[in-house]
């Protein structure tokens, strides 16, 4: 086989050396614009869990990274005058010369045709090669060539930084958070051999605007961090190289792979620097190109494979760094935190590193953060009943602590979310309802929330859908809330919706928001936009239509005040009526109800003030919305952010953070706690407690979640549905004790096994 493989970085150096291994009788050239020993930046970072990869692969070259590593543990922060260390990492630096150095011998050893110097076209054809790698990096001229065939993406990211160099020694991985007068500054810094340490400096655009630096002075650049950095560096100086100020590009290739030529390394994808794993991700394509190759002879195919197997794992590292940059893009978000919760932001802040695994690297570290939130928790609830701060064996994980809404207490963070169930008839519900909420307050949860439960007959999704308009429906859900007070401590809140275009279909089970064929009934909306183009055309609500509902959901809470609901809980998510003014997609009105956000939250606000108005001061009441719309001109996170705040101004006590289902042809973005940026975000930056739901399916995610301030509690669905006794099983695990009911109590005596 013949390959070309244009680029002499990481990605191509390591797969030429993968190829050769396998088939020694290829033909592989690599072709490098440099000359072997130049290289821009510093230093490169491994952690430990990547390199057992880079063993299995070529012993030879891992045995040489190994030995050239600088090794530590520990992560030092830096915030307001206090250093908070985190230990137990496991990170390995080496520098960026070393490790080509290590990569071009060994590929000359194993025979690589390496030609420096040689600046490869884009439109380079290459007849006789086999194969085509395009490993020529980030601002790769090949993909931008077939770009009709590779779809890249390339998001530029608003911060600026400078990849700078220090003889500083740093014992740790090291983040500063220096607020100066032309704002804040952040540095990541380690050492990675011997008297060099790698030290970037980013900021955003405006404070890197206030500087009037010029992104190309690089002495001037080196001037300024000195003087900034004048005490952290105690008088080691910095050291440029091709030091440039620069944006970030977050690549992404719809395809990558085309004929005979295929994507590797930063060409393909990048990953923010701030969670280390450009070159570990480069090295990795190498490995699974490799073994695609070895695995399928003909190379269409293997290509089809490797793109196969290697794309999702490279787009779940993608997310973890989209989170973790986007940390670093609004830091000033999270300047106002105690020091010890912004250290544990900070490192839990790709989400990926949780408080479980936090505890396992550095208990004392968690211990410490625990203590600190528990004892904030109680002093909000009743502060003689604070366990012992000296003691941190008392303190529990951060869910299984209080919390105070009005004059509702939950014993624990944890929340059933809202689900509906399509088991109700003509708005009654029954026993599924009682055994179905029932059970799931025996499970543990400190809240409990019913599923949308309609303010009328025809303000419902489904013929199953709850409803709270008719007396007999006062009672049978008084005797499931009866239930639940009776038999657990857990509070119950009631979810009161009208769903306005999205009403009128089926049952999930039958075809989800598919209208009815018959028995259907008139549908309202903000305005009239069918949800599906087979939809019946909503009426646009006028007046009376606004009063009348508004006169039923005041009537609804009057009726769950009688039934002896604890919350309620107004739906102004995921499409339904309310959430149909809220977005701009579902709203296009000229009158006082349309326009800019504020115009558009009027009708939902004149429903939440007359609730509220009738809805006993001591209960809180929580709105649940959509904090984006995931399409093109809707509602948008900043949106959201507006929405609380106009939501707190109206005196609603928590925001439920919910996303999307404001149209079909939504792009939602999905993953592990794909909405709690938004919730960690709208509780920053409006002020207001928050609940966030989505793919948590882990306490250990609930306890970082907690922990880091992301959200005040954490709603789970589908895990419920899995586990109603979640909560009971996250104790156990815990070893946290959690009552039993009188009846179950032989259950505490009782060791569960897997197997
Ligand atoms: C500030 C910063 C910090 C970083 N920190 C880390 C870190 O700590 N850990 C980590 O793992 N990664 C880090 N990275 C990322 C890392 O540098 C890259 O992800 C990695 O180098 C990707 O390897 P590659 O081989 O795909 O691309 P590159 O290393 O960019 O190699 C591409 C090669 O192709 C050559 N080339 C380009 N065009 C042509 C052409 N037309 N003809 C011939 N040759 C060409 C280039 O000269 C270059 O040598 C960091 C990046 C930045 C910007
Ligand atoms: C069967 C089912 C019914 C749902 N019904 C409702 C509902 O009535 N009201 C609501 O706001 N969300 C409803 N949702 C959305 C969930 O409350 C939750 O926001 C979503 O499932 C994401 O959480 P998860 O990843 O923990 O499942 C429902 C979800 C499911 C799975």
């Amino acid at each position: 086989m013949r390959v070309v493989c244009v680029g002499g970085g990481p990605a191509g150096l390591y797969l030429s050396i993968l190829m050769r291994k396998a088939r020694p009788g290829s033909r592989v050239i690599v072709l490098e614009r440099n000359r072997p020993e130049d290289t821009f930046g510093f230093g490169v970072v491994f952690s430990d869990a990547t390199l057992d990869k880079l063993g299995e692969a070529d012993r030879q070259t891992y045995d040489e990274i190994t030995r050239g590593f600088a090794h530590w543990d520990d992560i030092d922060i830096h915030f307001k005058g206090q250093l908070l260390r985190s230990t137990g990492h496991g990170f390995s630096g080496l520098s960026r010369k070393t490790l080509l150095g290590i990569l071009q011998r060994r590929a000359v050893e194993l025979g690589v045709e390496l030609r420096f110097e040689a600046e490869v076209r884009p439109d380079a054809q290459f007849p006789e090669a086999d194969l085509i790698v395009i490993a020529d990096g980030v601002n790769s001229a090949l993909r931008a060539h077939h770009a009709a065939h590779f779809q890249p993406e390339i998001d530029w990211r608003p911060n600026r930084f400078v990849w700078l160099g220090t003889t500083f020694p740093f014992g740790a991985f090291t983040f500063y958070f220096k607020e100066s007068r032309h704002g804040l500054f952040q540095v990541h810094a380690y050492r990675y051999e011997q008297g060099s340490s790698t030290f970037i400096v980013e900021c955003s655009d405006e404070t890197f605007r206030r500087t009037g630096l010029d992104p190309a002075d690089e002495d001037a650049t080196l001037a300024y961090c000195e003087a900034l950095f004048a005490a952290e560096l105690a008088g080691h100086r910095l050291q440029k190289n091709r030091s440039l100020w620069r944006s970030f590009p977050v690549i992404r290739n719809g395809r990558w792979h085309h004929e005979n030529r295929v994507l590797l390394g930063d060409a393909a994808h990048t990953a923010h620097f701030s969670i280390g794993s450009g070159t570990k991700l480069a090295m990795e394509d190498a490995i699974a190109l490799a073994a695609a190759l070895e695995e399928h002879p003909d190379i269409p195919a293997a290509l089809a494979a490797y793109e196969r197997h290697r794309k999702p794992v490279v787009e779940s590292t993608q997310r973890a760094a989209q989170v973790s940059l986007e940390w670093f893009e609004s830091t000033e978000r999270y300047l106002r935190l105690e020091p010890l919760q912004f250290a544990f932001s900070c490192l839990t802040r790709s989400l990926r590193v949780t408080h479980e695994n936090l505890q396992r690297r550095d208990p004392a570290f968690v211990a410490r953060v625990d203590a600190d939130f528990a004892e904030n928790a109680w002093r909000l609830v009743s502060p003689e009943r604070a366990p012992d701060r000296t003691d941190t064996r008392e303190t529990p994980p951060p869910m299984f602590t209080p919390f105070r809404l009005r004059g509702m207490v939950l014993e624990n963070r944890v929340v059933v979310s809202p689900m509906c169930q399509y088991s109700a008839e003509e708005g009654l519900v029954g026993d599924w309802h009682l055994v179905h909420l029932g059970s799931r307050a025996l499970g543990g949860a400190g809240l409990v929330i019913t599923e949308m439960t309609d303010v009328s007959r025809d303000g419902r999704i489904s013929l199953g859908c709850a409803g709270m308009y008719d007396p007999a429906h006062v009672e049978a859900w008084r005797r499931i809330v009866d239930f639940v007070h009776r038999q657990s401590g857990t509070k119950i809140g009631l979810q009161l919706a009208h769903a306005g275009r999205k009403g009128s279909t089926r049952r999930m089970w039958e075809g989800i928001d598919e209208p009815l064929t018959e028995g259907g009934w008139p549908i309202l909306s903000a305005s009239p936009i069918p949800y599906l183009p087979h939809s019946p055309v909503p009426k646009e609500m006028d007046r009376d239509d606004m009063d009348r509902v508004r006169g039923e959901f005041v009537r609804a809470a009057r009726m769950a005040e009688e039934s002896g609901f604890d919350m309620l809980e107004l739906h102004f998510a995921h499409g339904y009526l309310l959430a149909s003014f809220i977005s701009p997609l579902t709203n296009v009105r000229t009158d006082a109800y349309g326009g800019a956000v504020a115009q558009r939250m009027r009708y939902p606000l004149e429903v939440f003030d007359a609730v509220r108005a009738v809805w006993p001061s001591d209960k809180p009441m929580s709105v649940r919305i959509s904090a984006t719309d995931w399409a093109p001109g809707g509602l948008d996170p900043a949106d959201a952010v507006e929405v609380a705040r106009l939501l707190k101004e109206h005196d609603c006590d928590i925001v439920d953070v919910s996303s999307g289902q404001t149209i079909a042809t939504a792009k939602p973005r999905y993953g592990r706690l794909y909405q709690t940026p938004f919730s960690d975000r709208i509780r920053h930056d409006a002020g207001v407690p928050t609940m966030t739901v989505g793919n948590i399916g882990s306490w250990a995610d609930v306890n970082s979640i907690l922990a880091a301030g992301r959200a005040d509690l954490c709603v789970l669905a589908r895990a419920h549905l899995y586990d109603p006794y979640w909560t009971r099983h996250a104790a156990y695990e815990q070893e946290h004790e959690l009552a039993w009911p009188d009846q179950y109590r032989p259950a505490a005596f009782f060791t569960p096994r897997s197997k």
